[in-house]
């Protein structure tokens, strides 16, 4: 028997991943993962206990214990979560304890997962790879239409510098840094809406698949 198909959807923050990821679980019938959100929650636990976002130990207990309660909160967004994610994503044990729960639920029945090194790493295997990327300004726009719409008072230029620096700090790490897979196929969807970026995501995979 085949292994259940496996989409990997990479790139750097707010360029549309999650949106298009949950577009394609639909039309192909697949689980969904969101594996920021792994990240985020292990930021988030140590803020909690008041411990450095950069301390190895305290991060990869977090890592080993999150609950699914973790990952419901509702504070797992905004600039201080953004950071601590990034922050325990550089730590090598704390993607170590994440790898094999993300490789299990997409082995389970396959799956649609959003992130930074998933065509990389988590599944290198998967045939159909996608990397997403928009301008950096692009990006921030969104990001500060969503912080905006949430009730978040701050200002587009805050939001672009956060954007970017997170953008290098995932980009810079040697462990599983952001980077498009050899295999991935790039798609900008600057000037694209969900839409326009779900049919452009379409063609892509049905050149890939040769269907
Ligand atoms: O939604 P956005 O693209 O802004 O961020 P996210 O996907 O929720 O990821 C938050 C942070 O988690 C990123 O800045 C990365 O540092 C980290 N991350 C990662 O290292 N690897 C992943 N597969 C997913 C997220
Ligand atoms: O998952 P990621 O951080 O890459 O981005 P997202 O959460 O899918 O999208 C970030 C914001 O941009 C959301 O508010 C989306 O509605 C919006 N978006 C857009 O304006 N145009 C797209 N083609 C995709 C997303």
């Amino acid at each position: 028997m085949s292994a259940p198909l496996v989409i990997a959807v990479d790139g750097p923050a707010a360029a549309g991943k999650g949106t298009l990821a949950r577009r394609l679980a639909a039309e192909f019938n697949l689980a969904y993962l969101d594996t920021g959100l792994l990240y985020r929650a292990v930021g988030r636990r140590l803020l909690d206990l008041g411990a450095d976002p950069h301390g190895a130990a305290a991060a990869a207990e977090a890592a080993a214990t999150l609950t699914p309660a973790d990952l419901a909160r509702a504070d797992l967004r905004g600039p201080e979560a953004d950071r601590a994610a990034s922050a325990v994503a550089a730590i090598p044990a704390v993607r170590a304890a994440l790898l094999e729960w993300q490789r299990e639920f997409g082995r389970r029945n396959g799956a649609v997962m959003d992130g930074r090194d998933i065509g990389t790493v988590v599944f290198p295997e998967a045939p159909i790879k996608l990397f997403v990327v928009a301008t950096p300004e692009e990006r921030a726009r969104r990001r500060w239409l969503e912080m905006r719409a949430r009730g978040v008072a701050i200002g587009l230029a805050e939001v672009e510098a956060e954007l970017r620096a997170r953008d290098a700090q995932d980009s810079a790490r040697s462990v599983a840094p952001l980077v498009a897979a050899a295999d991935a196929a790039t798609l900008d969807t600057t000037a694209l809406d969900a839409d326009a970026a779900f049919a452009a995501a379409m063609r892509l995979i049905r050149d890939r698949i040769g269907a």
